[in-house]
């Protein structure tokens, strides 16, 4: 088959790859690996996993380079493979589980739906919109909060590029289970924190900073942020959470912020700012994630501008991290 051709249907065919990659994520096999190879079907034993279908999903794998096939049946880590086991510096596992759990899955199989209506295909899946299902269903806010919580090298790379010193207390709204706010509390030591989120998020959150030493310097704060959010923080933090949600919606919580921050505070939206042109582009991906998931979807600068504009701040600067994330940094005008 000529090569292009032979691209486009790799590409076609690459939702195999993420539900394959998603089993041996979802059971575990890079940590079965970790100490060594190994058969395929202990693996199977040790999983509750079918034999030989193990070994055809850990075959197809191995032919991407994740894993390798030694002799026959019998399987071993590749550098490919490191980021799936939960270990990891950089792991992916979370993610490799997240995106092939059902409640994500099906509402992918109606992107058409999205693309056609601009409506969220999860709402026309499931009758009800992403946050208000994680609510009520704890396996999937359990999968949800875990791919939060393993964003530990985006979280670093945010407390390493901004300067926080003229910050007393960071208020970090729909902070999740507070690895971002752990990431910067931990490398400036002189910042107290205030994390919001809905209840059964803060509840999950609370053991996690008392875990890692930051109780005394870090309050939860649990509220809805259409509602309110607490005064008295020099700066307001979103990490990915403008991103859930429509232009209304967003000037909705922005305004909440505004009410909440003095003429001298800072609010620092972290997000990934889609780039024009065609070079490749995660931020691409994630986009349509918001637009199958939620009402949501990534932005430009220049959007990130209006949104500030229309809730009462004026975008100040732009600082670039390490990694896909920036810090857009507004002040009251
Ligand atoms: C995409 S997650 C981002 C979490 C965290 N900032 C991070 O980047 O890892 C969005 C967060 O917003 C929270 N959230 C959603 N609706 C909310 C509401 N009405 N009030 C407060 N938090 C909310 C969710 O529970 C979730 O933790």
């Amino acid at each position: 088959m000529p090569s292009l051709a032979a691209d486009l249907r790799r590409m076609i065919v690459g939702y195999r790859l993420s539900q394959a990659l998603h089993v041996a994520a979802k059971l575990g096999i890079a940590d079965l690996l970790a100490d060594g190879p190994r058969h395929a079907e202990e693996l199977a034993g040790v999983t509750g996993s079918h034999p030989s279908s193990l070994y055809r999903v850990l075959r197809l794998l191995a032919s991407e380079g994740v894993f390798e096939e030694l002799e026959e049946g019998r399987f071993t880590l590749t550098p490919l493979a490191e980021p799936l086991r939960s270990d990891a510096p950089d792991s992916l596992r979370a993610r490799a589980v997240f995106d092939g759990e059902e409640w994500n899955w099906h509402p992918w199989g109606n992107l058409l739906h999205s693309t056609k209506t601009g409506g969220s295909a999860f709402d026309c899946t499931y009758g009800v919109a992403v946050f208000d299902y994680l609510k009520e269903t704890p396996e999937a806010a359990t999968s949800f909060d875990s791919l939060m919580a393993q964003t530990r090298p985006w979280a670093l790379s945010v407390a390493d590029a901004y300067d926080f010193a003229d910050i007393d207390t960071l208020v970090d709204i729909g902070g999740g289970y507070g690895v971002l706010l752990a990431a910067i509390l931990t490398a400036h030591p002189h910042l107290n924190g205030v994390l919001v989120d809905l209840p059964h998020v803060v509840a999950g959150a609370r053991p996690k900073l008392e875990a890692a030493g930051l109780a005394g310097r870090c309050e939860t704060v649990a509220g809805d942020f259409f509602q309110s959010v607490p005064d008295g923080g020099d700066a307001y933090m979103l990490k990915h959470v403008l991103h859930d949600w429509d232009d209304d919606r967003c000037v909705s919580i922005l305004d909440k912020c505004r009410r909440a921050i003095s003429n001298e505070g800072r609010l620092l939206v972290v997000e990934i700012l889609i780039t024009t042109g065609n070079e490749p582009d995660y931020g691409k991906y994630l986009d349509l994630n918001m637009l199958v998931l939620t009402k949501g979807r990534e932005r430009t600068e220049e959007q990130y501008r209006t949104l500030f504009e229309a809730a009462g701040f004026t975008l100040s600067r732009v600082v670039a991290t390490h990694s896909e994330l920036s810090i857009i940094e507004g002040r009251p005008a």
